[in-house]
């Protein structure tokens, strides 16, 4: 015999079970169970509330709770959408089906041992058709409140988007980079073939000038020499520009030649003293990558110049197995290289940014090693051959 009270409690949880099933079937999951080595586990979310759910599907990242063995225990569609399945396929499964082997050995680590604070990282999300997309994982241990184990919270944002526009912002930089040189090599030629010859030709002429003023007229004659001496002082800096410009040097007798001119005039001009060690070449490299590497020497030493109060300069060119490497050491007065963030006091310069630029265009990287009143090297690797 069933007693009434009995009866409502059986009818309490019918209703209960029903509505378990239809939050299954409508994906709107509170608990669920895992079949383990020691029989299932139920992981279920306490008093989960409606508003917070709302949040979490209304969010444009995909977002997860799993265990620390990655068994999906909550996805947003957010995050089904991502990998093209349903909610039914996605809650109770493994998050590792959705990445690579190496992406995996990369996140196994991560979710062991979670700082308190989280860690990110970046994958290629394998979606259920094969189809592969770019994304960043942050995750976070949960407070244990929620789950009945510990579990950890999962953000999946789709870097789609953000690597288009990172591709079309790195083909712009590399025009305007193009079109830069395009440009000073007009005018270096433009100055060395009109400005040089005209200047070379008021020199001589003033040169002759000077001669034919007799020695009798003292103060002219001084004068007319001074104006000669002014006039070749004039010309050689139109050179010198000029070649900064465009260094013919680079093109007629390639990359360690102009090396060698450009950090021995730096050293005169600056008064440190230079060490150069420059691997003897047999023959020319690319020609990116000749311009890259001698780009990078003319906006070290200029940084050099202006920032480090240095009094020794380190040059050299080495072969590396398949890589030419050029490293640029003095000894002034450092500061902290951080690869985001200018440094304090700065508003953010473009010369290391733009090395870095040049050097991954023609396949390379690029070091920034600096220690406060030790000094700065700037460190450029880039391979022989150029990949097709
Ligand atoms: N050799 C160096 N010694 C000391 N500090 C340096 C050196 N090279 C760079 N820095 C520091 O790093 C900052 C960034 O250098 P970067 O070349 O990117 O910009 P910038 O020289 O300030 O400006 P720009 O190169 O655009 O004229 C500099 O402002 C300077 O504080
Ligand atoms: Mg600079």
């Amino acid at each position: 015999m069933i007693t009434a009270r009995e009866l409502a409690a059986l009818r309490a949880r019918l209703a209960e079970a029903e509505e378990t099933l239809r939050a299954i079937h409508t994906g709107n999951v509170d608990a669920v169970v895992i079949a383990g080595k020691k029989g299932p586990r139920v992981f279920t979310l306490q008093g989960a509330e409606h508003a917070y759910r709302m949040l979490i599907e209304s969010m444009n990242e995909g977002a997860l709770t799993l265990t620390t063995d990655e068994t999906i225990l909550y996805a947003n569609q957010r995050f089904a959408g991502m990998v093209k399945g349903s909610l039914e396929q996605v809650i109770g499964g493994s998050f590792r089906r959705y990445l690579s082997a190496a992406d995996r050995a990369e996140l196994r680590p991560l979710m062991k041992r979670t700082g308190k604070s989280g860690s990110k990282t970046q994958v290629l999300l394998i979606a259920s058709d094969g189809s592969k997309s770019p994304a960043q994982i942050s995750i976070r241990p949960m407070a244990k409140n929620g789950f009945s184990q510990k579990t950890i919270g999962m953000v999946v944002t789709d870097m789609t988007e953000a690597r288009r526009s990172e591709e079309l912002l790195r083909a712009l930089s590399q025009r305007l980079v193009q079109s830069q040189e395009a440009e000073r090599g007009r005018v270096a030629l433009e100055l060395h073939d009109n400005i040089t010859q005209l200047l070379c030709a008021i020199v001589v002429r003033s040169q002759a000038l000077a001669e034919k003023i007799s020695a009798r007229d003292g103060p002219s004659k001084k004068e007319a020499i001074s104006l000669r001496e002014m006039l070749g002082k004039t010309a050689e800096e139109v050179e010198r520009i000029s070649r900064d410009l465009r260094p013919s040097v680079l093109d007629q007798l390639g990359l360690v030649a102009a090396l060698r001119e450009t950090t021995t005039a730096f050293a005169d001009r600056m008064g440190v003293s230079l060490e150069l060690g420059l691997v003897r070449l047999t023959a020319r490299l690319p020609a990116d990558t000749e311009l890259t590497l001698f780009r990078i020497l003319q906006e070290a030493l200029r940084n050099v110049q202006e920032h480090s109060n240095a009094r020794h300069v380190i040059v050299r060119l080495k072969k590396q197995g398949a890589f030419i490497q050029l490293t640029i050491q003095d000894d002034g007065v450092g500061f902290k290289a951080s690869r985001r963030r200018a440094p304090r006091g700065t508003n953010g310069g473009l010369g290391l940014l733009s090395m870095r630029e040049r050097a991954a265009y023609v396949g390379g990287t690029l070091e920034v090693k600096s220690v406060r009143r030790v000094g700065t090297g700037i460190d450029v690797r880039i391979p022989l051959v150029q990949p097709a």
